[in-house]
């Protein structure tokens, strides 16, 4: 793997060395080991979109592993304005040792990586979201779940963080069902590479059908950062699809509830949803800092677990 643009740069091998890469990382840091294997290293952190959990994640990941991070804003740098994207990837490349960015348009962080002589991690794009599927499944397997007995359902937006976790839910034998409105189902070329990785995936408009018998609910905000515009098309068109009581009701008893975060308290999810008992929100957002740390060092050829 040279970069992390998308699930599909991952082998199942890769993924599971990743996690237990992760679990080691985070017990390390659990115990207080301070070793510095990135001491002098540094990431370009480019952000186009708002974020907290990844810019944290980033920021204090290269912390912990004794580099450092630059966080660009793109009104800062004016990505695409001010100066082209493979310019700025080549003028980063020769500061820096790896390259982090969250943009609008997947092929942005494309571009970059084409152009990057270091490696590029995707931070979410339009169209995925990998290190947040990463750290999603991480959570569940160190849980100590069996990933290909596991039944995932996604409840709302067929989005970037859904492509992500259908990937990687395809690649580790995860079957998971996607219950979205008519128009919102997961982009097509996601649905067959993840069919082509032998996906066991089911799609219905039905959020009780993909409900039933799951182990896991996933759900996400009805509309994502650069939507704004089709805010009261899509209020209308996801009512049914809120992570409710009611909804949770149909699952299996003690699933476990999972949302990427930010949430939108009383659109996707309730709060008694969201702050429950089955809720692992929090240790998937916690997570997203150990896997992270992994990524890089597997990138940087220094993830030895
Ligand atoms: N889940 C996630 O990526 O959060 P941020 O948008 O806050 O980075
Ligand atoms: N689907 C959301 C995820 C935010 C982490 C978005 O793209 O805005």
């Amino acid at each position: 793997m040279n970069h992390f643009l998308s699930i599909r740069d991952l082998s199942r091998e890769e993924v599971l060395h990743l996690f237990r890469l992760t679990a080691s990382l985070k017990g390390r840091q659990k115990a207080g080991d301070r070793g510095a294997p990135l001491a002098g290293r540094s990431m370009a952190l480019i952000f186009e979109k708002p974020s907290l959990r990844t810019r944290v994640t980033f920021e204090v990941g290269m912390a912990q592993l004794g580099g450092a991070a630059v966080h660009l804003s793109a009104q800062e740098i004016g990505i695409g304005v001010r100066e082209s994207v493979p310019d700025i990837a080549r003028n980063l490349s020769r500061w820096v040792d790896i390259i982090a960015a969250r943009t609008f348009r997947h092929e942005t962080v494309k571009t970059l990586a084409t152009h990057a002589t270091v490696p590029v991690i995707n931070g979410l794009s339009d169209l995925e979201h990998p290190c947040q599927a990463l750290a999603d499944l991480f959570t569940l397997w160190e849980r100590g779940m069996d990933l290909a007995g596991t039944r995932l359902a996604w409840i709302g937006d067929g989005n970037n963080v859904c492509h992500s976790l259908l990937l990687l839910a395809a690649l580790l034998g995860t079957p998971m069902a996607v219950a979205t409105p008519p128009g919102y189902a997961p982009q097509s070329e996601i649905q067959a590479a993840a069919r082509a990785l032998g996906g066991r995936l089911t799609l219905t408009t039905d959020p009780r059908e993909a409900l039933e018998g799951a182990d896991v609910l996933y759900t996400d905000v009805w509309i994502s950062m650069g939507q704004e515009a089709e805010r009261e098309k899509r209020l209308e068109a996801f009512q049914r699809y809120q992570l409710n009581e009611h909804l949770v009701g149909f699952a299996k008893p003690g699933a476990v509830v999972m949302h990427c975060l930010p949430a939108h308290r009383g659109e996707e999810i309730t709060d008694a949803v969201l702050d429950g008992p089955r809720s692992v929100v929090l240790d998937q957002s916690e997570n997203r800092l150990h896997a992270q740390k992994a990524v890089i060092l597997h990138l940087l050829g220094g993830g030895d677990v």
